[in-house]
């Protein structure tokens, strides 16, 4: 059995007492990027937001051998849980290197590694956030959560609404970042899961309905048809 990052079992996960995800059981090998997929609404973002206790919920969560499911939000993110949310949420005002300095939580944060990885962004530093790119705030997005030392990142849907190039360059950008953790991906765009993702998990309806290898279900045309309700050939961009 390989180890893994994160164990997952019988999340159900509640938005304002409506229940959003039912007895959810996965678990994240500990290197390498593993995809969370499904159809719009079927509970991916629930998902990451209760793992992270940012909604309540019930289950078991165990993160490097201990359980986390009753610790609050801020516990969670000091035992090394990085998010990078849907929609990128960069503070628009604030510069870029002003959204990293915010973004900072360890004693050493890794400045170097960050410019290292994102040398556009040490060429932007003055520039406000919000005047970016959609790809560039991605990259200032995955930059905050990669400037601490983290032993996984949750990332939601990095390429949506990006363009084929950008969409290729922020899965570039990610491949990098899943050699220094472990990376939980919620992405839509399935030539970036099959370049990217070892493992997949698919959620229908709040409920996990496939676990397996990248391969094994976007080889399978019919599977992914019924999963995902598209063909994997059809999306562009990776
Ligand atoms: N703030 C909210 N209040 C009430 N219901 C919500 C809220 N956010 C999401 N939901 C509901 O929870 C369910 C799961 O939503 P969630 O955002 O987790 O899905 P998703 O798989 O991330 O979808 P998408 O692909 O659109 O990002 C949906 O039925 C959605 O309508
Ligand atoms: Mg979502």
């Amino acid at each position: 059995m390989t180890s893994s990052i994160l164990e997952v079992e019988n999340l159900t996960a509640s938005i304002g007492g409506q229940q959003v995800t039912e007895d959810v059981s996965f678990s994240v090998p500990a290197t390498g990027v593993t995809a969370l997929l499904g159809r719009n609404g079927v509970g991916k973002t629930s998902t990451l937001r209760g793992i992270l206790g940012l909604i309540s919920r019930r289950g078991r969560i165990v993160l490097d051998g201990k359980e986390i499911q009753s610790l609050p939000t801020h516990r969670i993110v000091q035992r090394g849980v990085g998010y990078v949310p849907e929609d990128r949420e960069v503070f628009s005002k604030l510069t870029v290197a002003e959204n990293l300095r915010i973004a900072e939580r360890d004693a050493q944060p890794r400045r170097e590694l960050v410019a290292e990885l994102f040398p556009d962004l040490v060429e932007r530093s003055g520039q406000a956030a919000g005047t970016l790119s959609g790809g560039q705030q991605q990259m200032v997005s995955l930059a905050r959560a990669l400037i601490n030392d983290n032993r996984l990142l949750l990332v939601d849907e990095p390429t949506k609404g990006l363009a084929p190039k950008i969409v290729t360059e922020v899965a570039t950008a990610l491949e990098s970042a899943a050699q220094i953790a472990p990376v939980l991906l919620v992405e839509q765009n399935l030539q970036v899961v099959r370049r990217l993702a070892h493992d997949v998990i698919v959620l229908s309806g709040g409920r996990v309905v496939y676990t397996g290898t990248a391969s094994e279900l976007l080889d399978d045309p019919e599977l992914t048809r019924r999963h995902l309700g598209v063909h994997a050939e059809s999306e562009a961009g990776a």
